[in-house]
């Protein structure tokens, strides 16, 4: 067997499939860029999902990457020695090009000659069969083709061998797995992989993408016949070093060691302070790569948001329990950018960010955890010994004073032997969201002329972008979207790549010029043929009716549009772009403010 180290092992892969001719392409982001039933990409196939329901890839149609994951479903078991809340997976894809075949038989290579797993340590499962999809007998004869005796080929149903869709719809299909044996004796007679006592650990799928899962929960077959496969870069280093756990890898050893040291813990010298010690690494490695992401996102109460928020809080509670200094957390993220920038330039990019965000967020928890416990314990105290339920009214004090997310009050109540009461907590929060929406409307009914003064002001601004994106970049540059609020324009437009800082600092001045040129906003009603011989921008169909507004800028913008807009272009203040960012394939989209 090959000591790889990660870097040694993503190399590996890439280089494998590149020579079977595999287009090597970009990890995606970690946020979705395209499918709003799920917070996060939990699989190299996620991004290519468009691909694999037949549309064209423009590196063709073998790809192999190494894709940046979150999977937060098993927070929980986060401390054992295999998962992880953030890992990486290696991916090879097949659309609509090999199949089984070469699949299985790549597989097969790539473990045992250029990896070299001996043979006899490997066990695979192949999909038996319903009355969806027929039992794959085809993988079980090639696996045996292969090397693999029939012994250690196990026919598993649904719930275990078939994969996906990454979402609620899209594509899925039955698939093998292969799993390392770890040598521990079987629990039972019948023990599999499909049993979760350790003996088998999974390390590589391949997905034998053939099926559209549909909104009504039917598959209809895919145009297309696709593999789609995933290893996990951290098991498979695990196992190559014949390490213990995942923690004990190159990828986990120099924050581990940087944890024990500001800490003054030992790792492996104690069940308890060990789970710590590997939860903070988990945690803050994850946190690290989400705000870190091109589409970085910062802790909220919402969405990705809340479970960063999440992650970094139950990191400062464990960091209590290993006596790790208030800071400790921020120093291991720092590990993780140094390791991480070389493979992910973006982290190193958005170190300061990192950096920032992190120190931000646990210094506003620090605070209030401590008492926030003591409370917990209070709560405690008093309930009657035959009660072991928290109510609904304490655990959302916990949430709203002491910012406590509710996972972990019940994560904490658990511990002790307690449950939460969840449907309590429900309804103290929504009673407290329409007390705060309530006073939220009243606000907005008090500044609503300078809310719609603001937005009208951006509606200018997005204007003047449009002709400088079109001036600047391309005149075939189109509006695709436009969405206005009183802090922010949001603007979507056809563009295939993203831009460069030099481009985003033009597109600025020039709209900042326009802005210091101060003239003023002309609005003139004429037939829609007029406005197209005066030049105006709009979309020429039936969408306006005879007679068409044009806004006109001066020399800067001529556009048909309903208004309002600013009365000069001087009332705007200094226009700044603050995301650029993919919308979806071929789509761009630009966020942008108005500072005064
Ligand atoms: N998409 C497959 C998985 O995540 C490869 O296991």
């Amino acid at each position: 067997m090959k000591q790889l180290t990660s870097k040694e092992l993503r190399a590996t892969y890439l280089n494998f499939f590149a020579a079977r001719g595999h287009a090597v392409i970009k990890s995606a982001s970690l946020i979705p860029e395209n499918d709003p039933t799920v917070l996060f990409t939990t699989a190299g196939m996620h991004p290519l999902v468009p691909y694999l329901s037949g549309e064209k890839h423009p590196a063709g149609r073998r790809l192999t990457d190494v894709q940046k994951c979150v999977r937060t479903g098993d927070i929980d078991e986060v401390g054992d020695s295999s998962h992880c809340t953030f890992f990486e997976m290696l991916g090879n894809w097949s659309l609509g090009d090999y199949f089984k075949k070469e699949s299985i038989g790549w597989s097969y290579e790539l473990l045992t000659k250029e990896l070299g797993i001996d043979p006899a340590r490997l066990a695979v499962s192949v999909f038996a069969g319903d009355e969806d999809c027929a039992r794959d007998e085809e993988s079980a004869s090639l696996w045996q083709q292969n090397g693999i005796p029939a012994d250690r080929i196990f026919y598993l149903p649904k719930k275990n061998n078939w994969w996906g869709p990454a979402g609620e719809t899209g594509p899925c299909g039955p698939d093998t797995e292969i799993f390392i044996d770890t040598g521990k004796p079987k629990c039972s007679p019948d023990c599999s992989p499909a049993c979760s006592c350790g003996k088998y650990l999974e390390i590589w799928n391949n997905v034998f993408m053939q099926f559209h899962k549909n909104a009504d929960g039917t598959f209809s077959p895919l145009k297309q016949k696709n593999v789609d496969t995933g290893m996990g870069l951290e098991r498979t280093v695990c196992v190559l070093n014949g390490l213990q756990s995942v923690y004990e890898t190159d990828l986990f050893a120099p924050a581990i060691a940087t944890i024990a040291r500001l800490s003054g813990t030992t790792y492996g010298a104690e069940a308890e302070s060990t789970r710590a010690m590997r939860v903070i690494a988990d945690h803050i490695r994850t946190a690290t790569m989400m705000l870190g992401d091109e589409n970085g996102i910062v802790p909220s109460n919402v969405n990705q948001g809340y479970i960063l928020r999440r992650l970094i809080r139950r990191a400062v509670r464990f960091a209590r329990v290993i006596n790790l200094p208030d800071d400790g957390i921020v120093e291991v993220a720092k590990v993780y950018i140094e390791q991480y920038r070389e493979v992910y330039p973006e982290i190193g990019q958005n170190a300061d960010k990192i950096v920032l965000e992190l120190s931000k967020e646990a210094a506003k928890f620090q605070t209030t955890l401590a008492q926030g416990i003591k409370e917990f314990e209070k709560v405690i105290g008093y309930l009657p010994p035959e009660c072991k339920r928290l109510s609904g009214k304490a655990a959302f004090r916990l949430y709203d004073t002491f910012g406590f997310p509710i996972e972990m009050t019940q994560e904490l109540a658990a511990e002790k032997g307690y449950d939460v009461d969840i449907k309590g907590y429900s309804k103290a929060f929504e009673e407290h969201q329409a007390k705060s929406r309530a006073g939220a409307e009243q606000t907005f009914k008090g500044g609503l002329a300078d809310h719609a003064e603001a937005t009208s002001r951006l509606h200018t601004a997005t204007h003047l972008m449009n002709a400088a994106l079109r001036t600047l970049l391309d005149p075939n540059i189109r509006q695709r979207g436009s969405n206005i609020t009183a802090e922010r324009l949001r603007f979507d437009f056809n563009f295939d790549r993203p831009l460069t800082p030099d481009e985003i600092k033009a597109v600025e001045d020039w709209v900042n010029a326009a802005i210091k040129a101060d003239v003023e906003i002309v609005c003139e009603e004429m037939p829609i043929e007029a406005a197209r011989e005066k030049g105006a921008m709009g979309v020429f169909d039936n969408k306006y009716g005879d007679v068409v507004k044009v806004y006109t800028m001066g020399e800067f913008s001529c556009e048909i549009c309903g208004g309002p807009h600013a009365k000069r272009t001087g009332e705007l203040g200094h226009f700044k772009i603050v995301k650029e960012q993919s919308s979806s394939a071929g789509i761009r989209r630009i966020k942008a403010i108005l500072e005064y």
